[in-house]
């Protein structure tokens, strides 16, 4: 059974054998992605794509979804930190996505924390990464995607995930943000603005009131075609701070709020050591995502839907591996859902596998779209 490879076979000689380094192992896949998607759209190798489609992709009308302007083939997207430059972006629709976020961007380019940074946590089906926003900048990435879309049309949304660079001050912070949004406006379908990495540092401070505020005043006026605009927030905040992105959210005019990044907490891991670095997780500084950062998320998608009865859209992320996981998401008020450690878990047909689930889901319940299972759980 394909699904089997993956996982009985190259994920074990990959994460067990060669013991592969997950930053090493990222950046030759994501490389590998990119030449793939310089070729899947050439009229002499277009039969790979249609390959690639067969075998990973599920295309279901009752899967689609009309939202903030744009047309999603599926609920299930890529989330960021996977593409941080956008170097795979042709790709991912032939992967089974129905949507993808590239970034964190920042407005200037920068190397990101030193290695080792990238860490996997296989007894608890997690990973911890402290990278820092290591990217080429937002001109790169402008010049990138412009040729790119000059060239083809991408079939499914391309969301752009911006960051504060690292040497930009807090107080400056809204222009850093607005300066790499005047350069990417016209490449992106949707904007994110990432205020809750832990790996820069006060970054998750710009998720108080007053900075958020001056960050999404910036955006807004820079926003002249009205592009859907998305703020990240941390699984780690308090209910009444995320109260308060709420009401920003509205008085903004947000197209919704993505939940959550990773958590810095690190209570009821089973790994007791990090191999790499020889501490335990405690130790190291970062991010866990994946299966620790599940139920969190999932509390808080419940929490904005609950809130907001329904009215501001939600992008759900945070340890999704199953059709339950993604079912959960949803069903707590998510219209869409975003996937990265699971990904790496469960390999290249678990969106295919997850679709399928939802679709299973959508029968039993009787319905005949996914939209009408989101929030039936608030
Ligand atoms: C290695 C790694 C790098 C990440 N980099 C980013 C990033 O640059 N920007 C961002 O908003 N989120 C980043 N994330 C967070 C993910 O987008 C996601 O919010 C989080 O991992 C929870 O989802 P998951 O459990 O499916 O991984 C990163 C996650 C991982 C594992």
């Amino acid at each position: 059974m394909t699904t089997d490879i993956y996982q009985a076979a190259i994920r074990p000689l990959l994460f067990n054998l060669v013991k592969a380094d997950p930053e090493k192992l990222h950046t030759s896949t994501i490389h590998t992605l990119s030449q793939l998607g310089k070729i899947i759209h050439r009229p002499s190798t277009h039969w790979l794509d249609t390959r690639l489609q067969q075998t990973l992709c599920l295309s279901d009308k009752r899967l689609q979804q009309n939202l903030f302007g744009l047309k999603f083939p599926n609920p299930i997207g890529l989330a960021a930190g996977f593409d941080k430059d956008g170097i795979a972006a042709p790709i991912w629709g032939s992967l089974g996505f129905g949507f993808a976020e590239l970034g964190t961007v920042t407005f200037h380019p920068q190397p990101g924390n030193p290695q080792p940074r990238m860490f996997r946590l296989p007894q608890d089906n997690a990973a911890l990464n402290r990278m820092g926003f290591n990217n080429l900048g937002a001109a790169d990435m402008n010049t990138r995607l412009t040729q790119l879309r000059k060239q083809l049309t991408l079939p499914i949304p391309i969301g752009i995930n911006l960051g504060k660079s690292k040497i930009t001050p807090l107080e400056t912070a809204a222009q850093d943000y607005r300066d790499s949004f005047h350069l990417l406006k016209d490449c992106g379908d949707y904007f994110v603005v990432n205020v809750s990495s832990p790996n820069t540092p006060g970054l998750r401070s710009l998720q108080d009131s007053a900075m958020l505020s001056s960050i999404l005043d910036a955006l807004q006026q820079e926003n002249l075609a009205q592009k859907p605009i998305f703020v990240k927030i941390a699984p780690d905040l308090e209910w009444e701070a995320i109260s308060d992105i709420i009401n920003l959210a509205k008085t903004y005019k947000l197209a919704g709020i993505i939940a959550t990044n990773t958590t810095i907490r690190r209570d009821n891991l089973k790994t007791q050591i990090i191999a790499k670095t020889g501490k335990p997780p405690s130790s190291e500084a970062g991010g866990i995502s994946g299966m620790p950062v599940r139920d969190r998320a999932t509390e808080i998608i419940r929490f904005i839907y609950q809130q907001t009865q329904g009215k501001v859209p939600i992008i759900g992320v945070g340890g999704i591996f199953t059709p339950d996981d993604a079912w959960e998401k949803i069903t707590a008020g998510a219209c869409l859902i975003q996937v990265y450690t699971g990904w790496i878990y469960e390999g290249p047909w678990m969106i295919r596998r997850i679709l399928k689930g939802l679709l299973a889901k959508l029968e039993e319940q009787g319905f005949d779209s996914i939209s009408q299972a989101v929030g039936i759980r608030e």
